[in-house]
């Protein structure tokens, strides 16, 4: 059922939004918009009339609306006749959705990024264009074979989990076919575990922070998240493990709250892109065994090694742990393509539990992954090549450009955690698209509000275009120096005050 904000809860999210930096209808119009885009305002939720918003607000009625045509304009509220404004996003893109989830800042597809908007609010790549293509025509020439079949399978076609389980074994995690699932994806992975393991009101342990996706889907589930906050980063940017986890956290969060299932992405974790220690996998796996918890792992980013580091699948550690792997960062997001490895029992009922969401992925895209899988090396080298030199680019834009932030020097994966000088990392991203660039503000990937001293930058885009982007993170965190005011008033938005 769709909802509605109330008067004093939007009133809440926005805080003091009001800058005295342009005319206010605007900045109304530029809070509400930030909200809707991070998924702290719900899609399809009817906001306050505009009598109503204008009393909780102490401005003129004349001002909500134009702040509201503006919306309208720009496509984050549409009105159905007779009815209240109802929060949506824009539609006519061709860029599609947002596959990373920072970036899925509403969680619905089809967000545009307008021309000349360099996107820093997803980390995500293109194709691995030739691999990618070869592996469909070959695809094509083996669909003849199945298409007397029924083209239904649950569990994924046969050729993809014999791929797909003989990896795991190559890596040291003994695997047959009967342990994968094919799902659509990771994300698609998670859901389908979560509706299998965790009931409503279970309790589900997360890192903090954490995947947006995966935090929206927990809640989604009507599950309640335990978060444990990931320790600190040094200040010395050395390459390896980094800080890691908390452990001590962990173990006590699993002792005390008895999580039905902790969700951990021990591998070039997004947004940190840590990664965890052997030690430090196995006592995970031992904490979680003694509460009874599920652990879930998402290996997403495991293959986006970019310093080489060596870490053992933590499914090596104990037959009972959840994986979750994916093509979308090691191929291309495009292909859909993800898999849940677990014992054969839990297979089955997830596969039970996933015929009320969907009867089986598309059998060309399955074929094609498992040549993809076969030689999943090979688009490898060049991109996290490219990758390391995107990295060590922008953690040297950053260092000139923007000396008070502190980065965190990655180990793998796709994007810079940084911390800011400031609890700005709202106000940033609300300003950002008059820099030309668009952000994910830090509390995407927290709860609660947590993060407004944090942003996520990927390193996914061409040097130059880093270059150009860095300079605009300056540019934008100038002007909030030279406002304070402004900045005060865009940062830390509640989180949860949504009727
Ligand atoms: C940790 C993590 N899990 C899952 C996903 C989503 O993966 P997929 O595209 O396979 O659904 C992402 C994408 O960024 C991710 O970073």
């Amino acid at each position: 059922m769709p909802g509605s904000v109330t008067p004093s809860s939007l009133a809440r999210l926005l805080g003091d939004w009001n800058l005295g930096a342009g005319p206010a209808y605007r900045e109304l119009a530029d809070v509400v918009r930030l909200l809707v885009l991070d998924g702290r305002i719900p899609l399809d939720m009817a906001l306050p009339s505009e009598r109503a918003l204008a009393a909780a607000l102490g401005l003129s009625r004349t001002t909500v609306t134009a702040a509201y045509a503006r919306l309208r304009e720009q496509g984050f509220l549409s009105t159905g006749q007779g009815s209240r404004a109802r929060t949506c996003i824009p539609h006519q893109g061709s860029r599609g959705s947002h596959p990373d989830g920072a970036s899925n800042l509403s969680g619905a597809p089809g967000l545009a990024v307008p021309a000349g908007i360099l996107d820093l609010a997803y980390a995500s790549l293109p194709a691995s264009g030739e691999v990618v293509h070869r592996a469909f025509a070959a695809a094509l020439t083996e669909l003849p074979a199945l298409l007397p079949g029924f083209g239904y399978d649950a569990l994924g076609v046969g050729p993809l989990r014999e791929a797909i389980a003989a990896r795991y074994t190559a890596s040291g995690v003994p695997t047959t076919a009967h342990q994968i699932l094919v799902t659509s994806g990771a994300q698609h992975a998670l859901n389908i575990i979560l509706r299998t393991l965790a009931g409503r009101s279970d309790k589900v342990l997360v890192e903090h922070p954490s995947y947006p996706n995966a935090l929206d889907a927990i809640r989604a589930a009507g599950c309640r998240p335990v978060p444990v906050a990931m320790p600190a980063a040094s200040p010395d940017r050395q390459p390896g493990f980094g800080p890691g986890w908390d452990l001590a956290g962990i173990e006590a969060a699993l002792r005390q709250q008895r999580p039905a299932m902790a969700y951990v992405v021990p591998d070039f974790h997004n947004p940190t892109g840590r990664l965890m220690s052997d030690p430090q996998r196995r006592a995970l796996v031992r904490a979680a065994a003694a509460s009874g918890t599920v652990l879930v792992v998402d290996e997403t980013l495991r293959e986006l090694n970019l310093d080489g580091a060596a870490a053992t699948p933590v499914a090596a550690f104990s037959p009972a742990v959840v994986s979750i792997g994916s093509l979308s960062k090691s191929h291309w997001a495009g292909l859909r393509t993800g898999w849940i490895r677990a014992g054969e029992p839990l297979i089955q009922r997830f596969a039970a539990a996933r015929s009320t969401m969907d009867l089986g992925g598309p059998v060309v895209e399955q074929l094609a992954a498992a040549h993809l899988v076969s030689a999943l090396s090979e688009p490898l080298p060049a991109r996290l090549a490219a990758l390391r030199e995107n990295r060590d680019i922008l953690l040297a834009l950053i260092a000139d450009h923007l000396p008070t932030w502190q980065s965190e020097r990655p180990a793998g994966g796709l994007s810079v955690w940084c911390r800011l000088p400031a609890p700005i990392s709202t106000a940033l991203a609300v300003i950002a698209p008059d820099f030309g660039i668009r952000l994910a503000a830090g509390p995407r990937f927290g709860l609660g509000g947590a993060f407004e001293h944090y942003v996520r930058v990927p390193f996914t885009l061409p040097p130059e275009q880093l270059e150009t982007a860095v300079r605009a993170l300056r540019s934008a965190q100038d002007r909030l120096s030279a406002a304070p005011q402004l900045r005060r008033n865009l940062s830390a938005a509640p989180a949860a005050a949504i009727a």
